[in-house]
Parts: C-alpha cells; sequence; structure tokens
C-alpha cells in the first residue's frame, strides 16, 4: 500500500480505518491480536530484520492528532506498526511478531524472560540479521541493560519507543522505527552491545536513561554522551560502551523462570527503615539504596540496612542523582558491612544487574566485581 503524501498518523489511521477525530476504539480489538507479519518476497541484498513488538507509545493511539499526552498506550498491534512504514521494506526484510502489549511501566521480570528467550531463539538463526524491540521509553532503559547482558549474541539488538502516539501530527515513531531498522541490519552495529535509537541518536542499552518526562529528546548518556548518529539512512558511530556484554557476560536465561526478588529503597529527608523492613519481611535477596549524593545513607538506616545483610540480603549503594561513580568506602566503610557499590549504574540499572548477579552466586565480592565490569 502506497502512502503518497499523507501524514503518518492519517496513514496509520487508514490502515486501522479509523478516523483522527474521533476515538480510536477498533485500535482496542487490534491490541490483542498475536501479529505476525511476513515479508512478502524477500530481497537476497538486504539483510533479514525481526520487529519485536512490545506496546508503549510507540503503539500508542490519542483521541486526536493533536493529542501528545493523555493517550493510551499499547494499542497498535505489530502488522499495523510494521504495515505503516512502507520504507522499511526497502531497507530490510522485515517480520514482525507481537511478544506482548503493555505500558512499558508495568513491565515484569517475566516480560523480560520471556523477551530475552526470543531474541536468543531469532538471532540463533542464520536468516536473521538483527532484531528490533518496540517498546515504552518509560523503561525502555531497564529492559535495554536486561537483553545487554542476557543476549548471547553479537547480532545487533536495537530497542526503540516514541514519545508522541502514532496518532498525533509529527508522530516520532515512524522514523524512530525506520531508523532502528536500519541500524540492526547494519554490519556498524554487530558487537556494539544493545542499542537504543530514538532522536536519530543512538545510545548505549548500559548507559542511557530517560530525562525528560515528554520531549523527543529524552534519552540521554549523563555526562558521556550518546554512541553517534543516524543520518543519511546509515549508522555514525563515534565510541563504544567498555562494559562487557551480551555474548561476554556470564549471565544465561534459557533456563530460567523466575529471578530473584530484588527492591530499590529510596532515601529522602527523614525517609525510616518502614519500606526496607516490608522487602526483607517479603523475602528480598537483595536491596539496591538509592541514596543522595555519593549514595549516602542516612544515619538512621546504616543500622537496619546492615540488619538486612546479616540476614543474608545483598546491599548495593546506588545514587539517586542520574551520574557519577559511587565512591566504594567512601560515604560508608562498604568493606566493613559488606556492602556493594553500584559503580556508575543509577538504582533501576542495579537493580537489573543483582537480579542477575544473584542468579550465579551470593558472594558480595563476586558481584562487587560484576559491578565494575559490567
Ligand atoms: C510506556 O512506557 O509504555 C509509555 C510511555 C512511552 O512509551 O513513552
Amino acid at each position: 500500500m502506497s502512502l503518497g503524501g499523507k501524514s503518518r498518523a492519517f496513514a496509520l489511521a487508514m490502515l486501522v480505518g479509523a478516523s483522527l477525530a474521533v476515538p480510536h476504539v477498533s485500535f482496542a480489538q487490534d491490541s490483542s491480536a498475536p501479529a505476525t507479519a511476513a515479508a512478502t518476497a524477500p530481497n537476497p541484498n538486504l539483510p533479514h530484520v525481526v520487529i519485536l513488538c512490545t506496546g508503549g507509545t510507540i503503539a500508542g493511539t490519542g483521541a486526536t492528532s493533536t493529542t501528545t499526552v493523555g493517550y493510551t498506550a499499547a494499542k497498535v498491534g505489530c502488522d499495523t506498526l510494521v504495515d505503516s512504514v512502507p520504507e522499511l521494506k526497502k531497507v530490510a526484510n522485515v517480520t514482525g511478531e507481537q511478544v506482548y502489549q503493555i505500558a512499558s511501566e508495568s513491565i515484569t521480570n517475566d516480560n523480560w524472560l520471556k523477551l530475552s528467550k526470543r531474541i536468543n531463539e531469532l538471532l540463533k538463526q542464520d536468516n536473521v540479521d538483527g532484531v528490533v524491540v518496540t517498546h515504552g521509553t518509560d523503561t525502555i532503559e531497564e529492559t535495554a541493560y536486561f537483553l545487554d547482558l542476557t543476549v548471547k549474541s553479537k547480532k545487533p539488538v536495537v530497542i526503540v519507543g516514541s514519545m508522541r502516539p502514532s496518532t498525533a501530527i509529527s508522530a516520532d515513531g515512524p522514523i524512530n522505527l525506520y531508523n532502528a531498522v536500519i541500524i540492526a541490519g547494519s554490519k556498524e552495529a554487530v558487537g556494539k552491545g544493545v542499542l537504543v535509537c530514538l532522536d536519530d541518536q543512538i545510545n548505549a542499552g548500559r548507559e542511557v536513561t530517560k530525562s525528560n518526562t515528554s520531549t523527543t529528546d529524552t534519552f540521554r548518556t549523563p555526562d558521556l554522551g550518546f554512541l553517534g548518529y543516524m543520518q543519511d539512512n546509515k549508522p555514525h558511530f563515534y565510541r563504544t560502551s567498555t562494559r562487557l556484554n551480551t555474548a561476554d557476560t556470564e549471565f544465561d536465561v534459557s533456563n530460567l523462570t523466575s529471578l530473584p526478588q530484588v527492591d530499590i529503597v529510596y532515601a529522602y529527608g527523614n525517609y525510616n527503615s518502614l519500606a526496607l523492613d516490608a522487602f526483607v519481611k517479603a523475602g528480598a535477596k537483595g536491596i539496591v539504596h538509592a541514596g543522595p549524593g555519593d549514595g549516602s545513607v542516612g544515619a538512621q538506616m546504616v543500622g537496619p540496612l546492615q540488619e538486612a545483610r546479616k540476614a543474608g540480603v545483598v546491599v548495593v549503594r546506588s545514587a539517586r542523582v542520574g551520574s557519577g561513580i559511587i565512591a566504594r568506602n567512601g560515604e560508608q566503610p562498604d568493606d566493613k558491612y559488606d556492602w556493594v557499590a553500584s559503580d556508575n549504574l543509577n538504582p533501576q540499572k542495579a537493580r537489573i544487574l543483582l537480579m542477575l548477579a544473584l542468579t550465579k552466586t551470593n558472594d558480595t565480592k563476586a558481584i562487587q566485581d560484576m559491578f565494575w565490569k559490567y
């Protein structure tokens, strides 16, 4: 189907038989469809990229074309998303698959395990050159790091989302998806770990974080900067993450059906151990403390965190400030308390690594090494 000069929003609305002026009730039916878009007449000169759809704003719909907040995420099915960007077929043989359909703030450990296992299955196939994951932006950074640690292949994996719903004027989803497919089919992205690309900027899955509630340039790698640009239908890389990733990590989720419980305790003025105590009582195997400054811990929390450690819970000190390295034995005597420093991982990323670390060992020295390594 040729979309000619029509706007993307209008084109997408056409594809689902909806009008921009009214709520898109027909998308609701679309959301549960087990979509599998088959590439027609594969071009042997193009790479094969599988698009795994998981929901988010890129699959979201608003009541009108000017609705850019207050829309509903995760409504448009994978077939429709892929078909709404016919240019994809000029740069890759694409197939689409709906893995799940959620707003990413509701993501679970089970979702991550399912996604990682599916990507590993696909990338083992000789005829698959790369994978794109469409995803909500709220937790893209967590999924990206989880996959960066658990995908066992050097082939490109690119996670993409959008900040504007598919029905909006100047929706950013189509161009972001187009760029992601090019990167996933490129030689340049091989061996660079899991990547996140929105707004023409390519970031490392380990490093990227969402920095603004609503602007399209929300994704940042604090201090260190992004890896490269998408320009002129090509990825241009200028640096790589120095940390081990994908096939070079020790993590293997292929036989896992669950992950250890790890929770985050957030520090703020006048906080207390209520949340920590509840998490430990509920069976937490690990706690990430999101402290102010250099991962500082309030005097009233030092004792409860020591008790948690004595009870076998692994305690990781991270910081709520958004960038910088936690100095081991700096604000707290980590050696003495047998705590772990999170390096420069923010609390939500530290939680991902701690969950995976606990699938391998309870030894805090080994876990600290993982935090320096990954
Ligand atoms: C979500 O994360 O699913 C909703 C927000 C977004 O995708 O931008």
